[in-house]
């Protein structure tokens, strides 16, 4: 079978990695991939942009491709799987309706609200001098949220009312995110600790992924700017049955009937980001796809095939996915700035590294040469049955990846309670 991945940050690439090692594949293209992905076994980059939906159908059509995985939100938010439903291909991600779970704040805290599912208290906003007086009378910390797409920046976590007060202005009045901004949500602050909870979700089942925890901050101790990601672990240390059992009675169950009741046939990638607090969980965010860089720690996890996995999910089966004992932990090394501005196009020297696996991220190949080409460069990933070995191996190895400017935070696998 030939297949097509979308993307190309460390999600995607992992994604590939774990779908080429199926007996089922020929080869699996990745449009437009990374400098990692042209290099896996049966493996090949396509050099088409994950928003060129037309160029996308020519190549499926072209080289007889029977399934296309969607790694980030944009394509399906923007619609790829509505584009391609007349193309003889099959579509391992939602359609644009069921997408606007995470392409709009409001459009899924409505839904939220309408399920009774458990999250945080919330307004909207359409006009900024209505926002602003909301503010005037509200307890800090706040939470502000662009209802829109605004590539994982949109939201502020606000101590206080100046801070608050200028967001609303950038976002509202000016153009920090552009039309995402346009209407806002300004929403009560949870605490507790954070758990990406993922799985593959369908019309009539939610199959969890292992759980996963990430690390946001840009610095040591949980402490700095928001990023993407500059670590994970898996399983989630924080994780217990009774906490499982409340996740899928309050949140997975009322999700699964709510997108009934819409009439939307989701089918793909789910990824609940929720704040779990004495054993209860309240849902934050919705998200379509999988978490980066959770997934190259999941991928590693996972002992069965996900090829086999999407493919009986996609025919309304329940796949059965089997996971390895022990942990796994991923490293993200980044480029100097990073979550602001960066240098591209750094030339990248790497080592020897024996075990584990080196994830790309923002990587190419120029004229044969590795080059940086994003904030997240890589990820160093290990699996073992301790987290301890992880971190000995990683910390070991890390400074066999070198290129100027490079940054990584020491203390992954550290357990922060907050
Ligand atoms: P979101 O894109 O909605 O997940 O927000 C990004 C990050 O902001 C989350 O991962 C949390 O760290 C934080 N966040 C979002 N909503 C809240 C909330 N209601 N209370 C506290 N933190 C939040
Ligand atoms: N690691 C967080 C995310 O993918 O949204």
């Amino acid at each position: 079978m030939n297949i097509l991945v979308i993307g190309q940050g460390g999600r995607e690439h992992a994604i590939a990695w774990k779908l080429q090692k199926s007996e089922k594949v020929t080869q699996v293209f990745v449009a437009p991939g990374n400098g990692g992905t042209e290099l896996e076994a049966r493996c090949t980059n396509v050099d088409i942009s994950s928003d060129d939906f037309p160029m996308i159908k020519s190549f499926i059509e072209e080289n007889s491709i029977e399934l296309v995985v969607v790694g980030p939100e944009d394509p399906l938010v923007n619609g790829i799987k509505d584009y391609l439903s007349d193309s003889n291909v099959l579509v391992f991600g939602p359609d644009a309706k069921g997408a606007q779970l995470e392409g709009s704040k409001i459009y899924s805290k409505e839904f939220l609200f309408k399920n009774n599912i458990p999250t945080g208290k919330a307004a909207f906003f359409s006009s900024s001098n209505k926002a602003l007086a909301h503010l005037e009378k509200s307890n800090f910390p706040i939470v502000l949220k662009a209802d829109g797409l605004a590539a994982g920046k949109g939201v502020l976590v606000a101590n206080e009312l100046e801070e608050a007060k200028n967001w609303v202005n950038e976002v509202m009045e000016g153009s920090k995110f552009g039309v995402a901004g346009k209407n806002i949500i300004i929403e009560e602050c949870l605490f507790g600790t954070e758990l990406s909870f993922m799985g593959i979700l369908t019309p009539d089942f939610f199959i969890p992924f292992e759980t996963s925890i990430d690390y946001k901050p840009l610095h040591e101790g949980n402490k700095g700017l928001n990023t993407g990601g500059m670590g994970c672990m898996s399983p989630s240390p924080f994780m217990n049955k009774d906490l499982k059992n409340n996740i899928l009675e309050t949140v997975v169950k009322p999700t699964i009937s709510g997108l009934k009741n819409k009439g939307i046939n989701y089918y793909g990638f789910m990824y609940f980001g929720l704040m779990v607090k004495d054993n209860i969980s309240k849902v934050l965010e919705f998200n379509c796809r999988l978490g980066d860089p959770e997934t190259q720690c999941l991928m590693m996890q996972m002992e069965s095939d996900l090829l086999d996995a999407i493919l009986q999910a996609l025919n309304g089966e329940e796949p059965k996915i089997t996971w390895k004992t022990g942990s796994t932990m991923g490293v993200v090394i980044a480029s100097g700035g990073y979550p602001n501005s960066y240098k591209n196009k750094v030339p990248i020297n790497i080592g020897t590294l024996k075990n584990g696996k080196l994830f790309h991220a923002g990587t190419k190949s120029m004229d044969d040469k590795l080059v940086t080409n994003g904030g997240r460069v890589f990820s160093l990933n290990y699996s073992s049955d301790s987290i301890d070995d992880c971190k000995r191996y990683i910390y070991d190895n890390i400074g066999e990846v070198n290129f100027d400017g490079m940054t990584f935070r020491t203390d992954i696998g550290e357990i922060y309670e907050s």
